[in-house]
């Protein structure tokens, strides 16, 4: 088995494009992170969709993952996700209260409107203080729909090709 996950959240699949990409990169196994409650992809909710998640977020919610993951095979796991609201949506923080990555290398990847990582690549070092967290890809939305095929791996070169093996 691959000893690299590609762990990923994702609602209008922009992350879920950069995820496929960085597996088919690193040959690393890829698992999407399920919600129980599924949020609703069509984007002409949005404005419910952005509702929804500023609740979820003003009161600190854990929405509940529906996938046992299994993160005890792997060294190095990517965890990507979307910006939504300056953070990370809150199922990540329900996937950080729930697994345990003491000595895992985490590399964190995301997408994002504008945000960047918006300070959530040390909010993990934050969550996981036994975990290694290595230089994050924030990948703008458009960018991702486009293809980031390139980035991904110049990113994948400088990164992690030297510091994650
Ligand atoms: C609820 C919600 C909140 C968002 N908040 C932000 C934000 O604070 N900053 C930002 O740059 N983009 C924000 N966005 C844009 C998303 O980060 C962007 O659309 C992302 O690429 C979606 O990822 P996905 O296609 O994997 O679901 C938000 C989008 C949603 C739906």
């Amino acid at each position: 088995m691959s000893k690299n996950l590609v762990l990923f959240f994702s609602v209008y699949e922009s992350t879920k494009a950069v995820a496929e990409e960085i597996a088919a990169q690193t040959g690393a196994d890829l698992v999407e992170i399920e919600p129980v409650t599924p949020y609703d992809s069509n984007r002409s909710h949005y404005n419910a969709l952005a509702r929804y998640a500023k609740k979820e977020h003003d009161e600190d919610m854990r929405p509940a993952i529906k996938n046992e993951i299994n993160i005890e095979n792997y060294d190095n796991i990517f965890i990507g996700y979307p910006m939504w609201w300056y953070t990370f949506p809150m199922i990540i923080y329900t996937l950080f209260d729930k697994y345990d990555f003491s000595g895992k290398t985490i590399i964190p990847f995301n997408t994002h409107m504008g945000s960047g990582d918006g300070g959530t690549y040390r909010t993990i070092t934050q969550l996981e203080p036994n975990a290694t967290v290595l230089n994050g890809l924030p990948v703008e939305m458009s960018e991702a729909e486009r293809g980031c095929k390139d980035k991904v791996e110049k990113w994948l070169n400088t990164t992690i090709r030297r510091t994650a093996k």
